[in-house]
């Protein structure tokens, strides 16, 4: 793990490999861990960058309000603080997915190109903002690893429950070192998003979206009508994995990585 300054504010993160830059933004509740599997794949041919988000990991939390756009500016911050000035291709699964968005809408010319992972344009509706308000008032009394069992069935497919023990207890072991003031944040964070979908129409960069055929946090179809909304787009479905798909299907998520990275037209 390395550590960086940005605006008074520590980040974490992994730094592996060289070429072309490539940030990738976790998901909730994990941590830049849950990119291991791609790090370990793609730093051979990329410069592949996992910062922890504000509140996750070993980045600090937020220094005002949480929101998507505070946590696209910490990563904006961490670019600048690595003297980062070229166009990155920046991924994220889920709410990594919600911050690129974001980060997409307020820092269009720092974008090579875009992974949007099991995640969604659309805001919480009214029913998910009261879920979210009942998250929160559950993890002020619980812990970390509570509020992940609470997730876990809709985290990863039936198939991962019952075949891969070992992702399973990788993801039980990263929400678990999460602390709740983080997690407290970022539900609030979440809850509090924009409709990312009007900025979909300008997104001008090259864009894979990836999916579990089994997510249903981001079903297939609502994968489908997110990639039909940004110019160009690619979708990949990945079969037997639900909502970690990179996680769950790693050989085939980075495969799908690669082969998108590796047919971007050359920098101009
Ligand atoms: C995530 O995987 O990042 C979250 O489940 C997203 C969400 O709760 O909206």
């Amino acid at each position: 793990m390395n550590t960086r300054t940005a605006s008074g504010r520590t980040v974490a993160y992994d730094d592996a490999g060289s070429g072309l830059p490539l940030v990738v933004l976790h998901a909730f509740p994990l941590c830049r861990e849950m990119w291991t599997p791609q790090v370990d794949a793609l730093r051979d041919n990329f410069r592949v960058l996992a910062p922890d988000l504000p509140g996750f990991g070993g980045s600090s939390g937020f220094a005002g309000a949480p929101s998507m756009d505070g946590m696209a500016d910490a990563v904006a911050e961490f670019l600048d603080a690595l003297d980062l000035r070229e166009p990155v291709a920046l991924g994220g699964l889920s709410m990594g997915g919600y911050v690129a968005f974001a980060f997409a809408r307020k820092y269009p010319g720092r974008l090579r190109a875009l992974i949007l992972a099991d995640t969604r344009a659309e805001p919480d509706d009214e029913t998910g903002k009261a879920n979210r308000d009942r998250m929160i008032a559950f993890a002020r009394e619980h812990t970390a690893a509570d509020v992940i069992e609470q997730m876990m069935p809709k985290m990863v497919s039936g198939e991962t429950q019952s075949q891969r023990p070992a992702v399973v207890a990788e993801v039980r072991r990263l929400a678990g070192m999460q602390s709740v003031d983080g997690i407290i944040a970022a539900l609030k964070a979440m809850r509090d998003r924009p409709d990312a979908g009007p900025g979909l129409g300008q997104i001008a960069v090259p864009t894979l979206v990836i999916a579990g055929a089994e997510d249903t946090f981001a079903p297939p179809t609502m994968t489908q009508s997110l990639a039909a909304r940004i110019r160009g787009a690619r979708v990949v479905i990945l079969p037997g994995a639900g909502h970690l798909s990179n996680l769950e299907k790693p050989a085939e998520f980075t495969a799908a990585v690669r082969e998108f990275l590796a047919g971007l037209p050359l920098a101009a």
